[in-house]
């Protein structure tokens, strides 16, 4: 029987906080009365993130005419929006690098990123609304991996060496092993960070998409086919016949088959192409 979530808490003892600077820009980013000013100020103090934001409003892919030297025209550029999610990915990163060791902590980045882009890239060919939203919960969704990884670094990174040779299911293993998985972590983490409901859902369910609040379920889909593409891309850690389950509830929620879904396979891979570079630079 899977363990209760005051269990949970109990067993992962303190989680690792959401960096400062990005609890500072959500809220930011949050106040329909805020100014660049402000936003520039707090962003000025991380020079990482500064970087990486100077760096996103001059790439390609925003297809800028000019070279945007300053924070305020970067803020101005890409709008507060786009800045909050560019925090979020980079505390992603942050989170994903610190877990598994070498090869495998790339690994785990480049997955939360394919994954981002494709779960973006099926919205927008379904006609998804929110397909921003799409972006940062796929970034997020395995995030309950890394804490693990940090949490119990000897037990975790054995787990996941058989996973990567396949010698079994992930949760599967998970659950055997800890009692708990990833996407329990995961949800316990984004909570206490108090990010967006769709970002913790997708968090939670994305190998059960069925489960999610029935507002996020349509969001929370297309996180899971963006799993599903990236590890069909060999990107990330486990095999596409492991998500057949999460693929089916997918297509389920969504209202589509798997001909629709092969359909939009070209625009998806098209996608991911394109915003190599974001995977290469980021
Ligand atoms: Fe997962
Ligand atoms: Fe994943």
């Amino acid at each position: 029987m899977p363990i209760t979530p005051q269990e949970l808490i109990a067993n992962l003892g303190d989680l690792p906080p959401l960096p400062q600077v990005a609890a500072q820009v959500l809220r930011i980013a949050a106040d329909p009365d805020a100014s660049t000013d402000e936003l520039q100020k707090v962003i000025a103090t991380d020079q990482a993130l500064t970087a990486q934001i100077l760096k996103i409003a001059n790439s390609a892919m925003f297809g800028m005419m000019r070279e945007v030297t300053t924070l305020t025209q970067a803020i101005m550029t890409l709008g507060f929006s786009t800045i909050k999610s560019v925090v979020i990915a980079s505390s992603a990163k942050h989170l994903y690098s610190r877990g598994v060791t070498g090869l495998q902590e790339r690994l785990m980045w480049e997955h939360a990123l394919v994954t981002a882009i494709a779960g973006r890239a099926y919205g927008r060919a379904l006609r998804f609304p929110r397909t921003e939203e799409v972006f940062l919960a796929a970034l997020m969704h395995d995030i309950g991996k890394s804490v693990m990884s940090i949490k119990f670094a000897d037990r975790y990174g054995a787990m996941i060496r058989s996973v990567y040779n396949e010698q079994g299911d992930g949760l599967t293993m998970e659950l055997d092993t800890f009692g708990f998985d990833h996407a329990m972590v995961g949800e316990a983490l984004l909570h206490s960070w108090n990010i967006a409901a769709s970002i913790e859902q997708a968090a939670r369910w994305h190998h059960d998409p069925l489960q999610a609040a029935p507002e996020q379920r349509n969001l929370v889909a297309l996180v899971a086919l963006g799993n599903q593409m990236a590890l069909s891309q060999k990107i990330g850690i486990g095999t596409p016949d492991s998500l057949s389950i999460p693929t089916t509830e997918a297509l389920e929620i969504l209202g589509i088959d798997e001909a629709v879904l092969e359909s939009h396979q070209d625009t998806v891979l098209e996608a991911l192409d394109r915003d190599k570079s974001l995977i290469m630079d980021f």
